[in-house]
């Protein structure tokens, strides 16, 4: 069954969301290699493949009700970071946004009595659930760590491990 258009347009720019967080992972890896945090660059990366994963995921699901993709602007991302605990923050803060967004979808897919999307979004529901707790705990780290370069550096290393 084709999408109705409200519905579409939410997930149109879902996809936008889900690019633009690869695109600001991406950066934020970039600028924490720059910094000499390779473990917490690596994090990011992988965080910069999930994202691009969700994007993937709403287009191939777009496709499958015949609708069409939009390919709307994604924003440009700041390129430096103060430090890993601002880095930490600022995804912690963009992961709480995404999952608002989610919410908001899957609340007009219910109105709209559309149980597939519904059903669709409760994946990603899920894993932002997963997201924020991921964001919460490295968050965490480098608040432990505080000033202390050795113990920065020690939950780096751990980061790397991901
Ligand atoms: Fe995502
Ligand atoms: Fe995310």
């Amino acid at each position: 069954m084709k999408l109705n258009d409200t519905i579409l347009k939410a997930l149109n720019e879902q996809v936008v969301k889900e690019f633009y967080s690869a695109y600001l992972y991406r950066s934020m890896s970039s600028d924490m290699k720059a910094a000499g945090y390779k473990g917490y660059a690596h994090w990011l990366m992988k965080q910069y493949e999930e994202e691009v994963e969700h994007g993937e995921k709403i287009i191939a699901y777009i496709e499958d009700r015949d609708g069409t993709i939009d390919f709307g602007q994604i924003d440009a991302v700041a390129s430096r970071f103060d430090c890993p605990l601002a880095v930490a923050e600022a995804s912690l803060a963009h992961e709480q946004y995404v999952s608002e967004s989610i919410r908001t979808i899957f609340k007009a897919a219910r109105a709209e009595g559309d149980i597939e999307t519904e059903l669709f979004l409760q994946w990603f529901v899920n894993e932002q659930v997963e997201e924020e707790a991921n964001a919460t705990e490295v968050k965490a780290g480098f608040e432990a760590a505080g000033d202390c370069k050795g113990l920065r550096h020690m939950f780096d290393a751990q980061l790397g491990k991901r």
